[in-house]
């Protein structure tokens, strides 16, 4: 048995330490001060264990009411440890998190990947420009025969303009196409006007190559044909054409210009774009440049097409890719553009 005054202080020391233990783990900030706070309270020669040495000289009611008090103690201690421990586990997977950080937001390594011709590339936004304006597109084959690319184009098997074109013939009498006028006749024997159609494609000549001058190119060739279609539509056209490539208004002009297909025929000159017509080396000091052939289609193709010309008349226009990718990048060479040279290609 304690004595009665030794025994309230006693009972007010445990509930002080028990007060102190709460305030005391509140403020652990590592391991080691969680360590040293446990063996102070839990150890061999720790708090707890001391108090429970002293219930050994309690009686029976001081037992039980000081046993509580110091039981209290000592799970209070040992929730405050697991507590603290549990937080200490947390925060080493915040260390990790702030370590060892993946960013999901960054962008991923982009694997190379190819991309379209430049040539492909302007193709493709010509047939858009005049899809807008209900063109359909037409395709033909590269490998033609006499009649599509010539003949039915008014250009007879002895006609002088034979040698405008130098042609690869081959030993079946066919030959690779050396324009996309071809299509021309395709297109007006297939459908009756009223009629309007592109035809982009690679076309073929027999020719030494140069800067300026290439085997194989391409061209988009364009036609309207219904009643009433003249010049005035033409130059229109053209001018839509040229504002949506350019993404500017162009000025144009024609000149007079012999193509057996078309009647009158034109060459139509575009304001040039780098001085605007003042002059400069571009346009050779003449303020336009040749920019592509058209005109009026010749009766007598139409007539190869079952067309009457007398109730219809219709326009053409052969536009050269190779040249307007070349004016709108500045290549000064138009064989870069079978070279497969990667870093060439690459640019576009
Ligand atoms: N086919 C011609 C060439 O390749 C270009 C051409 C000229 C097409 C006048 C036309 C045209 O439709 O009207 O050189």
């Amino acid at each position: 048995m304690i004595e009665t005054n030794t025994f309230e202080n006693l009972l007010k020391d445990v509930k002080i330490a028990t007060e102190k233990a709460t305030s005391e783990f509140s403020n652990v900030a590592n391991n080691e001060e969680l360590e040293s706070l446990r063996s102070k309270y839990l150890g061999k020669k720790g708090i707890v264990k001391e108090y429970y040495g002293i219930v050994s000289n309690c009686d029976k009611d001081q037992k039980s009411t000081f046993g509580n008090l110091v039981n209290e103690l000592r799970q209070l201690v040992t929730r405050l440890i697991n507590i603290h421990t549990e937080s200490q586990k947390a925060n080493r997977f915040t260390d990790i998190a702030t370590t060892e950080w993946i960013d999901v937001t960054a962008p991923g390594h982009v694997p190379p990947t190819g991309h379209l011709h430049p040539i492909t590339q302007i193709q493709y936004e010509i047939e858009s420009i005049f899809r807008s304006m209900g063109f359909q597109v037409f395709d033909g084959p590269q490998v033609e025969d006499d009649y599509h690319n010539f003949e039915a184009l008014n250009i007879p098997q002895d006609h002088p303009a034979r040698d405008m074109q130098d042609t690869f013939w081959l030993t079946n009498g066919r030959l690779l196409r050396t324009h996309t006028s071809s299509v021309q006749i395709r297109a007006m024997q297939a459908q009756k006007p009223p009629l309007r159609g592109i035809s982009p494609g690679r076309v073929f000549r027999y020719e030494a190559t140069d800067a300026s001058h290439e085997n194989t190119f391409y061209q988009v060739e364009g036609l309207m044909v219904d009643k009433n279609i003249s010049v005035a539509e033409l130059i229109y056209v053209m001018k839509v054409l040229l504002k949506e490539i350019f993404q500017r208004e162009v000025k144009v002009r024609l000149r007079p210009g012999y193509f057996p297909f078309v009647e009158p025929g034109f060459e139509l000159d575009i304001n040039c774009l780098i001085c605007g017509g003042d002059g400069c080396p571009v346009c050779k000091y003449e303020g336009w440049v040749e920019l592509l052939p058209c005109g009026a289609i010749h009766p007598n193709v139409l007539k190869y097409c079952d067309i009457d010309p007398t109730v219809y008349t219709g326009f053409a226009f052969g536009l050269g890719l190779n040249r307007l990718v070349m004016m709108r990048y500045g290549i000064n060479d138009i064989r870069y553009f079978q070279s497969g040279n990667l870093q060439f290609l690459e640019q576009f």
